[in-house]
């Protein structure tokens, strides 16, 4: 394990500025930290500046961790490309990218990671590992104890996606718009961003359709779950909504297992997991909210009872910041576990 890293960090919008933040709060060892995106310019991130370079391929040739958090071109052209040069000039394998995009999360020789559900599987990177989506991070930290106890069969997820999820534009379009209906306005729009006003409106619409009639955020829903839980034989449907909040994604998680599961064993069990934080008091009023998920760490969980349709199935509502637990929290962590684990 070295005692410090020269970081790359690619794309300073909701994600790369966030990653920057968390980086200097948990004291992640940087020798020297490279913020790189399509243009270079000052940009400031917590009364710091940060002089930003504009991306090359040679950019990576002396950086030992990249974070990329600039889209799926960035990561496309450039994190893959990296590796395969930084192989090829200096014959090593030493440079490691942990990638937020959606690009390489499904092949099978990147391992898609969330550090309390499957850390085993940073054992056999090979230079790139794959931060999953934000919507399904949050859930598989939530299933992950439920499922080592009665086995899971099936999920039906409906999530509630804040706008931060889209980008650092759309927060500024709710702002926008909220403004606009403040001033006595009808709502204008930026079809660039969302297709109609996010102001007043849920838009069961994130990410492009597909010819099932799907989108491809629910499609990644799946196909991560799986792979992450390590189980392909789980069961699992989504519908992805984009919601009128600012920040923090909430989910309404129904699963049914195999096995029996009480609500009290599975409210034990989630208290006891790591990166959860159980806020499960009816009675007082009290589940997660998004506002108080918002620039906090943990996965929140309440709502918890027993799907009586079923044999054995439960309701949970799930939340969390989606721009630190969903992307950047859990890319530093991945980082944070390889140290760990002697693999950085
Ligand atoms: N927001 C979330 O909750 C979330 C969660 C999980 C994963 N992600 C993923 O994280 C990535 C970033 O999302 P975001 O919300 O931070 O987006 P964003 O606010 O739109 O910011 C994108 C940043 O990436 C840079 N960029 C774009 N294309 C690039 C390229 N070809 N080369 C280098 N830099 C490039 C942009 O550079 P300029 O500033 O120069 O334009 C900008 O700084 C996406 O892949 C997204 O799917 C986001």
């Amino acid at each position: 394990m070295k005692s410090s890293y020269r970081v790359a960090v690619v794309g300073i919008g909701a994600v790369g500025s966030e990653m920057i933040r968390i980086l200097q709060q948990r004291n992640f060892p940087c020798s020297s930290l490279q913020v790189f995106a399509r243009s270079a310019r000052p940009e400031v991130v917590d009364g710091v500046t940060y002089q930003v370079e504009q991306v090359t391929e040679e950019a990576f040739d002396q950086i030992d961790l990249a974070l990329f958090a600039g889209g799926e071109k960035a990561e496309d052209h450039f994190g893959m490309r990296a590796l395969q040069r930084r192989k090829h000039v200096t014959g090593l394998s030493d440079l490691v990218v942990i990638d937020n995009g959606n690009a390489f999360r499904m092949y099978p020789n990147v391992p898609l990671v969330v550090p309390e559900v499957n850390p085993e599987a940073l054992k056999s990177h090979q230079g790139m590992i794959a931060n999953p989506n934000c919507s399904t991070i949050q859930m598989v930290v939530a299933l992950k104890p439920l499922h080592e106890y009665a086995r899971i069969k099936r999920i039906v997820v409906s999530t509630y996606q804040a706008v931060s999820g889209k980008s650092a534009q759309a927060r500024e379009e709710l702002l926008k718009q909220t403004k606009d209906v403040a001033a006595g306005k009808e709502p204008e729009i930026d079809p660039s961003i969302f297709p109609y006003p996010i102001y007043g409106n849920c838009l069961p619409h994130i990410d492009v359709f597909l010819a099932d009639g799907y989108t491809k955020e629910e499609l990644k829903m799946i196909q991560e779950t799986r792979k992450i839980l390590g189980d392909d034989t789980i069961q699992v449907t989504a519908t992805t909504v984009r919601v009128p909040v600012d920040n923090s994604h909430a989910e309404s998680v129904n699963v049914e297992f195999y096995n029996p599961i009480a609500v009290d064993k599975a409210r034990e069990l989630l208290a006891a997991a790591p990166g959860i934080v159980l806020i499960d008091d009816v009675a007082n009023n009290r589940y997660p909210l998004q506002s108080e998920a918002s620039g906090a760490d943990p996965v929140f969980v309440g709502r918890l009872r027993e799907d009586r349709s079923v044999a054995y199935g439960l309701n949970l509502w799930v939340v969390a910041d989606n721009l630190r637990k969903g992307a950047a929290l859990n890319a530093i962590q991945i980082a944070e576990k390889m140290r760990e684990m002697g693999l950085l």
